[in-house]
């Protein structure tokens, strides 16, 4: 049995905060994968609580979600009880070879070793399928309310560093060999999100829980810093959306 997920605990947060995914993204994603998502076949590695499953899924796909959190997949079932779901580790795919046309990981690649978790992809993928893994990052940079909140977070939260996610993500993949091509394009979009549900977004974040006792101090603080920048409490939101597509030979 697998352990459970530290994203289990966030489950709830996790599903009333996150943010989907941006339409441009499904047509990038079609693009690359030289296929329409519509009718394909589909391993949601990392699936939680069913975000990019359920967008998947309303395009047209089979999709097959697969997650090591127990009370993830429980909230992703409450969505879509009907769907079978699979309990497991994307190092370690319980599932037999070539039965894919494209293995997806929204949000979740970082979480996994590049060696073993890119080998199962191309072991589970038809020939000519893909690995497709994205992100949404906040695309903030430049707006002192982010810079505020990334000086708290590196403060406060243990071993949190703002470019935690700025790894090579495309050469790691070129260089396991797999892969005939491997290409990354990137969206930008907003959203805007009431005070409350940016809280809620926050809670729902690894890198806030890991502050632990002083969670309640940051998230006030935050408050604050916030209503500087938005008095009304309607935050405006921006981000890039970056997909990378590994097509194999
Ligand atoms: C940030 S969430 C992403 C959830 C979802 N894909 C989405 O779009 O919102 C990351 C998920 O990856 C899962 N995860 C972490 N390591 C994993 C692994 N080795 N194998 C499978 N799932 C894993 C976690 O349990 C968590 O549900």
């Amino acid at each position: 049995m697998s352990p459970g997920s530290l994203f289990d605990p966030l489950a709830d947060a996790y599903d009333q905060a996150r943010p989907s995914y941006p339409d441009q993204l499904f047509v990038d994603l079609e693009m690359l994968a030289g296929r329409p998502v519509a009718g394909a076949g589909v391993v949601d590695v990392g699936a939680g609580t069913g975000i990019a499953t359920r967008a998947m899924l309303a395009r047209g796909a089979r999709v097959l979600p697969v997650d090591l959190g127990p009370v993830m997949l429980d909230r992703l079932r409450r969505h879509s009880p009907d769907l079978p779901v699979v309990r497991g580790d994307g190092e370690a795919l319980p599932l037999r070879d070539a039965c894919a046309d494209l293995v997806t990981y929204a949000q979740a690649w970082h979480w996994v070793g590049v060696p073993a978790a890119a080998a199962e992809a191309a072991r589970v993928l038809r020939p000519g399928g893909s690995l497709a893994v994205w992100w949404n990052d906040v695309d903030a940079e430049d707006f002192h309310w982010y810079q505020r909140q990334q000086d708290r977070l590196e403060a406060m939260s243990p071993g949190y560093t703002r470019d935690y996610r700025s790894r090579p993500f495309a050469e790691e993949l070129r260089w396991t060999g797999l892969f005939a091509e491997v290409v990354t394009v990137t969206c930008r979009w907003h959203r805007e999100i009431d005070l409350d549900r940016y809280e809620t977004w926050l809670r729902s974040k690894s890198f806030v829980a890991a502050i632990g006792d002083r969670v309640e101090d940051f998230l006030a603080a935050e408050r604050r810093s916030l209503l500087r920048s938005f008095p009304d409490g309607l935050i405006i939101e921006p981000f890039r959306t970056v997909l990378v597509v590994a097509r194999l030979p």
